[in-house]
């Protein structure tokens, strides 16, 4: 039986939600609508005030936070279904990623932390939502991230033949993250920083949100030295199971490195941030999944054509945006989300232990039932 289900992403880059209403039948995975709701000025504040490392927060502040990012998912949903004019009793679940304002798999007391109360979104909704994704993988001693290479094997494998063709899919978001997918298994993980530093940077210099297609990356020239230091950050040669965050991939990780090149400009410094981005990737692909014969890319780094044009310099073989598969690479996270949901609610898995390291496969997430149960 066709199953509706809606996918709300916000990841770590706080450009605002992604929606995805998505129709599951049997195999076959069909987009049915998507909105994008921009986060505003006050609210990326908050929760970049909220994501730092190391500096006290009060629990009101969070607790609020929590309550308004939930109101601000659950009328995503509803915006998304008035404009595909389908009444939320039609859908089966929703599947909230939740903004993640602290990533810490590596402590002794490891936890991840997303927040959006999905107890409002299922409220206000009346939709069964499925949230908290990343803490049962962590529970099971996982990394709790990334948790879309399964769902990347899922969608791709029904697009490439992967007996013929081994496929590494990337997502470039604030973080990165791989999904490499053969015949018979699938690798993934966290590769470093996205476009969070190169967009932290062009806010600073540029006042910019991010750098509009690397432009201004372009104009500079990326100084190799600096590159080989960022690049000496054992976070590149550590083995997987790995996962990152803005937390670690910080302004303070950048003016640290910056520190010893004070003669470095500013636009230099942004190209040596986009060659940073385009090594680690293309390395990660070349280390670890050396079979590949074409990666496809989603994720708003898809956008950012000179970061796009060194990942294909150092590549030898094809690199395409997942548009060319007829998948915007702007939605492919979210329908993630949707799809991680009705795998909880099939009482199926959503990790893969050898992406994560948990110890055994888990069904993700927390229920919250909607108006009429679940
Ligand atoms: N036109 C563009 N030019 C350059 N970079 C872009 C463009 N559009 C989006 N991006 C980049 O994509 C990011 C958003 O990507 P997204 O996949 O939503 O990441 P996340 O999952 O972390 O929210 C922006 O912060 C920006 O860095
Ligand atoms: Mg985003």
């Amino acid at each position: 039986m066709p199953e509706l289900y809606i996918g709300l992403m916000s990841g770590t880059s706080l450009d605002g939600i992604d929606a995805a209403l998505v129709n599951f039948d049997g195999d076959a995975i069909e987009l049915v609508d998507f909105l994008y709701a921009p986060f505003s000025d006050p609210i990326k504040k908050r929760i970049k005030n909220i994501s730092q490392a190391d500096r006290p927060i009060l629990l009101s502040q969070y607790g609020s936070l929590d309550t308004q990012l939930g109101e601000l998912f659950a009328k995503s949903a509803q915006q998304l279904l008035n404009k595909a004019a389908i009444p939320h009793s039609a859908v089966t679940a929703i599947g909230s990623h939740g903004q993640t304002v602290y990533h810490a798999p590596n402590l002794t007391s490891p936890f991840s932390l997303q927040i959006g109360d999905p107890n409002i979104i299922a409220e206000l909704t009346g939709i069964t939502t499925v949230a908290d994704f990343r803490r049962r993988d962590v529970a099971a001693k996982g990394q709790g991230a990334p948790l879309v290479p399964a769902f990347h094997q899922a969608i791709f494998s029904g697009i490439f033949d992967l007996s013929q063709q081994p496929v590494s899919i990337v997502n470039i978001g604030g973080i990165a993250n791989i999904s490499h997918l053969t015949e018979h298994n699938v690798l993934g993980f966290d590769t470093g920083p996205g476009n969070t530093l190169m967009d932290e940077w062009a806010q600073k210099h540029m006042n910019q949100s991010y750098d509009e297609r690397g432009a201004w990356a372009k104009s500079g020239n990326a100084d190799s030295r600096l590159v080989k230091h960022f690049k000496n950050d054992p976070y590149f040669t550590s083995e997987p199971p790995k996962s990152t965050g803005k937390e670690y991939f910080s302004m303070g990780w950048l003016e640290s490195k910056l520190a010893s090149f004070p003669q470095c400009t500013a636009k230099d410094i942004q190209a040596s941030l986009c060659q940073l981005t385009a090594d680690t990737i293309s390395q990660a692909i070349q280390n670890h999944a050396p079979l590949t014969e074409h990666t496809v890319i989603c994720g708003g780094g898809v956008h950012n054509e000179y970061l796009m044009q060194l990942i294909s310099n150092t590549l030898q073989h094809p690199v395409s945006s997942t548009a060319e598969y007829g998948i915007n690479p702007d939605h492919v996270e979210a329908i993630a989300f949707a799809w991680l949901a009705r795998q909880t609610l099939h009482n199926l898995p959503g990790n893969l232990t050898q992406v994560t390291g948990a110890r055994k496969p888990v069904i993700l997430g927390g229920i919250y039932p909607g108006e009429k149960g679940y």
